[in-house]
């Protein structure tokens, strides 16, 4: 059977995004379409990679190996032209502690960190917790749906404790690839006025032609000296579940006062199925991700089309992720709670609020359309009937 044909069964392990439908949704019945994972099985090259080193017999503390790193340079270098030199490399569990890591290695308490909401809840709730002031620079929706960075308003925002930007490129929930240009125009800000940006990629190979992933610290040898880059498997290859990225710091003074932080926090090495599985994922992944690539253009082109048939929810496939932000403003629901109600109910999808990215996502749902044919046709089958139904 083809691969993206095959539907994994992850309901009798522990997948996050199937034992936590109840207590989410109030409910089982419903596909979950939420976490951003894939319902699409790992590539084999991972997997084999993993077994082989599951069948040593000693499974004691292990380094991360030079060829892992070795083998994720030359795949930033060949699909991004990134060039990255091996001492500005770290290992990270995950992003999400790398953001956090940087929150406390470059701010002080009290200090500002800019978000640009909508955005994945992490980069606001790491602020918070670290005793930061949260500011946000919202994007900017026009008419036709695209979002853009507002340089005004983050302008008027910043003061002399504005320290650090989280970007998210390519942006979870609204599935922007920043341009060179809008990229370079940020920077500009950033760098007048001293503020470092956490650059997080963990999306960056799952782009669609014709746009291209930029690296921020690829814009100049200024812009890469104040940036700390996260890159990943783990949504590419759809490895999270080996918990592995790593953070690229180029320059030695913040990578010295980052790794204080980190060997405070005892980050470690990581995990022998971790360093396998990266290792296998960026040497030998590289096909299956461009198989994958097109299969989930096709996934998103088959939910436009179905969505232009109907009033109510506004959709553009999006320019990288695997995330659909979905504009339900014109179903007319009163508030965020009956939209809700109206997928898990009435669509029986499992979907993520908009509202949870920020007050700007209220009226939008995001829907996770990494998942194989047969799901798709499903989901598809049950939003078409919940809208004919409405
Ligand atoms: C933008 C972004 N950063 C980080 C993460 C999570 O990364 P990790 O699991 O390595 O903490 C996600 C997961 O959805 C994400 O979308």
């Amino acid at each position: 059977m083809p691969l993206f044909d095959r539907v994994p069964d992850r309901h009798t392990g522990n997948a996050e995004k199937y034992i936590l439908r109840k207590k989410l949704f109030g409910t089982e019945d419903v596909l979950p379409m939420w976490v951003a994972d894939m319902d699409i099985e790992t590539p084999e090259c991972v997997r084999d990679a993993v077994l082989r080193r599951a069948a040593q017999p000693v499974y004691g503390y292990e380094e991360m190996p030079e060829s892992a790193f070795e083998a994720q340079m030359a795949c930033m270098k060949k699909r991004h032209g990134l060039t990255l030199q091996r001492e500005w490399l770290r290992y990270s569990h995950s992003v999400v502690a790398s953001i956090s890591t940087a929150i406390m290695a470059f701010t002080a308490p009290g200090d500002e960190v800019i978000v640009q909401p909508p955005i994945y809840p992490p980069f606001m709730k790491q602020v918070v917790h670290n005793n930061r002031t949260l500011v946000t620079n919202p994007l900017q929706r026009d008419g036709d749906g695209d979002y853009r960075f507002d340089l005004d308003d983050l302008k008027s925002k910043i003061t002399p404790r504005t320290k650090l930007l989280l970007l998210c490129s390519p942006h979870n929930p609204v599935g922007r690839v920043w341009t060179r240009g809008e990229l370079e125009a940020l920077a500009a800000l950033c760098l007048e006025h001293g503020i470092r940006v956490f650059a997080d990629e963990i999306h960056s190979d799952l782009v669609y032609a014709p746009h291209r992933h930029v690296p921020f610290a690829s814009l100049s040898d200024e812009v890469r000296d104040s940036t700390v880059t996260a890159v990943g498997p783990g949504k590419t290859f759809n490895v999270a579940g080996l918990a592995i990225s790593t953070v690229a710091i180029a320059d030695e003074a913040m990578r010295v006062r980052f790794d204080e932080v980190y060997e405070a926090i005892h980050f470690a090495q990581g995990m022998i199925f971790g360093h396998a599985g990266f290792e296998a994922a960026y040497r030998e992944g590289e096909a299956w991700l461009d198989a994958l690539l097109v299969h989930l253009a096709k996934n998103a082109e088959t939910l436009e089309s179905l969505l232009q048939r109907y009033d109510g929810i506004d959709f553009h496939p999006p320019e990288g992720t695997y995330l659909a932000w979905l504009d339900c403003r014109g179903l007319g629901f009163e508030s965020d709670r009956e939209l809700r109600r109206f997928f898990v109910q009435k669509a029986k999808l499992g979907l993520s609020p908009g509202i949870s990215f920020g007050r700007e996502g209220s009226g939008f749902m995001r829907l996770n359309f990494a998942v194989p044919t047969p799901v798709m046709d499903e989901a598809l089958a049950r939003l078409e009937k919940a809208l004919v139904n409405l």
